[in-house]
């Protein structure tokens, strides 16, 4: 399996996103509480480029007893990518469409070694 370095792990921000070519594929790459996450970018729907969406917090629909909804708020512990084409949104610690966790992201290895992050496809 191939390997591609991507550099220091230290200039990685959290919340940081970077989009990096590894041959004829993009890799978004992800640093969410000091953890690294990697997907193609390449959106499950239609091929979008998913990984250069927004990033924003999972929006949870607040339903009453009766199932009527009663607004919504942000659950700012989990974080989503949304696709730019289209708006659908992916985990981005999971990869999975909250709605329907059969529609993921594809996932890429993202690894530190010795300070170095590294893509293995
Ligand atoms: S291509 Fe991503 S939502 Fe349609």
């Amino acid at each position: 399996m191939p390997e591609y370095k991507v550099g220091p792990a230290d200039i990685f921000a959290d919340d940081e996103r970077r989009i990096v070519a590894c041959d004829d594929k993009e890799i978004g790459i992800f640093k969410l509480d000091g953890e690294f996450y990697g997907w193609h970018n390449l959106c499950p729907h239609q091929g979008g480029p998913v990984c250069t969406g927004r990033v924003m917090s999972r929006v949870l629909e607040i339903a009453d007893a009766e199932g009527c909804t009663r607004g919504q708020q942000y659950d700012d512990s989990q974080k989503h990518i949304v696709c730019p084409w289209h708006g659908y949104e992916f985990s981005i610690k999971t990869g999975s469409h909250p709605g329907n966790a059969r529609v993921r992201l594809r996932p890429a290895d993202v690894f530190v070694r010795e300070g170095q992050v590294y893509v293995r496809l």
